[in-house]
């Protein structure tokens, strides 16, 4: 029976890269696989009302925390326009897309992965109405599939806790068009709490959007060093996940993201994404785990924000820490305290 008129919301989480994607081969397709976890506190909400239109114009709306987006609505938009081969029906709708962000708009987060998730996971809960009994795997792949094409790592925060995104010998079911969830006996008891404290260093706009990002690579002299180099980091890190082994991870996530940035600092063209604070955190934070042993370890997005990682024992520690010698690199103070979360809630 045709559906006339529909409300959906999703509520979908951010993640953080451990092994990072950053490059692209072809259409939204990565050039390595990637891993990262999903986080609980920076959430996009979002409701996506679809309305039956006849024979008028259809009409598409976005607002964002109760204002109507123009600009920002066409990327919405486009995504929209090239999902519409995977779900016909939705040229049979008005769209109004209501979102809402948990983080501050100029965190300098990037609100890619959890809006993409939350609007693919509206149009997914349009499609099972249509259809009926939709699997819930099938579900949940189709919405990453879609998340994809909106934003590469959008695809890996529809899943709870760890999600993998590319084909990869380790993992059989992985594959390019969408993530999966790495099994959860796969992953020690400590990482299933792990926190992530993330510093905002500096909340202005990104200087360079990821789509120029990923195209750095294309004609980077380091790339397929950067692709083999993140592939072996998949399967050292399955093994480091399945190990337990705090160390071996902290060590691998830094490198993970001080390459990510070498990458943007030595390519074709020239962006270094790090602020002053961003380097005076990372040495403070290495003097102080020498000194204490605490498993204290970051990572970065490309921006200059710092992700602390760390195993929840070590929580009121690092709090103490931050509190004490971090946060006078925070602009204005900020902080979010977040940890491994639950995935998308309806
Ligand atoms: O999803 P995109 O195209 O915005 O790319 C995100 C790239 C990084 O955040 C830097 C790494 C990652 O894997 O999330």
């Amino acid at each position: 029976s045709p559906v006339e008129q529909a409300e959906y919301t999703w509520q979908s989480p951010s993640n953080i890269a451990l092994v990072k994607y950053w490059g692209k081969k072809g259409d939204q397709l990565p050039a390595n696989a990637s891993l990262s976890f999903t986080l609980s506190q920076c959430v996009t909400t979002t409701t996506v009302i679809f309305g039956k239109r006849g024979s008028d114009r259809q009409n598409l709306q976005l607002f964002l925390d109760g204002e109507e987006q123009k600009a920002f609505g066409q990327k919405a938009f486009s995504f929209l326009d090239k999902i519409r081969g995977f779900q016909p029906f939705l040229q049979d709708y008005h769209i109004q897309i209501h979102t809402k962000n948990s983080f501050p708009h100029s965190s300098g987060i990037a609100s890619s992965a959890s809006g993409m998730s939350a609007l693919a996971l509206c149009c997914m809960s349009l499609e099972k109405e249509l259809n009926g009994n939709v699997d819930s795997d099938f579900f949940y792949e189709k919405a990453s599939f879609l998340a994809r094409i909106g934003s590469g790592s959008a695809s890996r925060s529809v899943y709870s806790k760890f999600a993998m995104w590319g084909q990869h010998h380790e993992y059989a079911n992985g594959s390019d068009l969408y993530a999966i969830q790495v099994p959860e006996k796969e992953v020690h008891k400590d990482f299933h709490t792990f926190r992530d404290t993330i510093l905002l260093i500096d909340q202005g706009k990104k200087s360079v959007s990821s789509t120029v990002g990923h195209s750095l690579l294309d004609k980077h002299p380091f790339r397929d060093e950067r692709y083999q180099t993140a592939n072996n980091n998949i399967t050292e890190l399955k093994h480091i996940l399945e190990k337990g082994d705090i160390e071996a991870f902290g060590n691998l996530v830094e490198q993970e993201a001080l390459m990510l940035h070498a990458l943007m600092m030595s390519g074709p063209e020239s962006f270094i994404l790090m602020k002053p604070n961003t380097l005076a955190v990372i040495e403070k934070v290495r003097n102080w785990r020498t000194e204490t042993g605490t498993q204290l370890f970051f990572t970065l997005d490309a921006g200059a924000n710092v992700h602390l990682l760390y195993p929840e024992s070590a929580e009121p520690i690092v709090l103490e820490f931050i509190q004490n010698e971090l946060i006078v690199y925070c602009e204005d103070k900020n902080y979010i305290c977040d940890n491994v979360g639950e995935g998308p809630q309806q």
